[in-house]
């Protein structure tokens, strides 16, 4: 099993990355955001909990992501890897994810760390805003992102740097250059 984090601010191409990853090397895909977004979608309880956060570019509470996080990511332990998308987000998440591998006998084996620029990050979060109009791409809540981001997750780099296992990639070039 190769299990990989792709981390990044938000635009930076997380999402993009990873869906070309699973193309290309039979990966499983596990975007939290997308999770968060589904639950979101269902109108459930935890749903409509989730949504106070997301729609205010918060981040939603560690107990919740892990829940719907781990419940998904368990069902795939015999796959050929496991990608993580917009996760872990803090210390904290950081240290359950690798906590929880350990028990199951697996790891992470590599952190790519997408870099772009601010201004480049906004201006692709603003084109995606025209064309699909998700409800956290609007101006005062993107701000809100990148406070957490700012704040809660970029440590996280300092983090896997330490654990010898962090890969800087720049994200500015077109999206087939970035893969490659
Ligand atoms: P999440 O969905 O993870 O959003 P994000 O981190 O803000 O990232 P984005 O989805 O905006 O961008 P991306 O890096 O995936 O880039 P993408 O490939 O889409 O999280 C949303 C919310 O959920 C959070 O704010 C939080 O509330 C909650 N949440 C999620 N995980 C959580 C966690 N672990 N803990 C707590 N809360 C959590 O690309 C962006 C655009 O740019 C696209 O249109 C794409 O086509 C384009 N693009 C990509 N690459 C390129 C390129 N190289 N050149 C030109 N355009 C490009």
């Amino acid at each position: 099993m190769y299990n990989i984090i792709v981390f990044g601010p938000p635009g930076s191409g997380k999402g993009t990355q990873s869906k070309n990853l699973v193309r290309e090397y039979g990966l499983v895909h596990l975007s939290t955001g997308e999770i968060l977004r589904r639950e979101v979608r269902d109108s459930s309880a935890i749903g409509e909990l989730i949504n106070k956060f997301m729609s205010r570019g918060y981040l939603v509470p560690d107990y919740i992501v892990l829940k719907s996080l781990f419940k998904t990511a368990l069902q795939h332990q015999q796959s050929k890897g496991l990608i993580f998308d917009g996760f872990p987000r803090n210390t904290n998440q950081a240290v359950l994810l690798e906590k929880i591998l350990n028990k199951k006998g697996m790891k992470i084996d590599k952190v790519i760390s997408l870099e772009v620029e601010e201004e480049e990050l906004i201006r692709r979060i603003m084109r995606r805003a025209r064309k699909y109009g998700r409800t956290d791409d609007v101006a005062e809540v993107i701000h809100n992102r990148f406070v957490m981001y700012e704040a809660e997750t970029l440590q996280l780099k300092e983090y896997y740097k330490k654990e010898g296992i962090l890969c800087s990639v720049s994200g500015m070039a077109p999206i087939p250059v970035v893969f490659e």
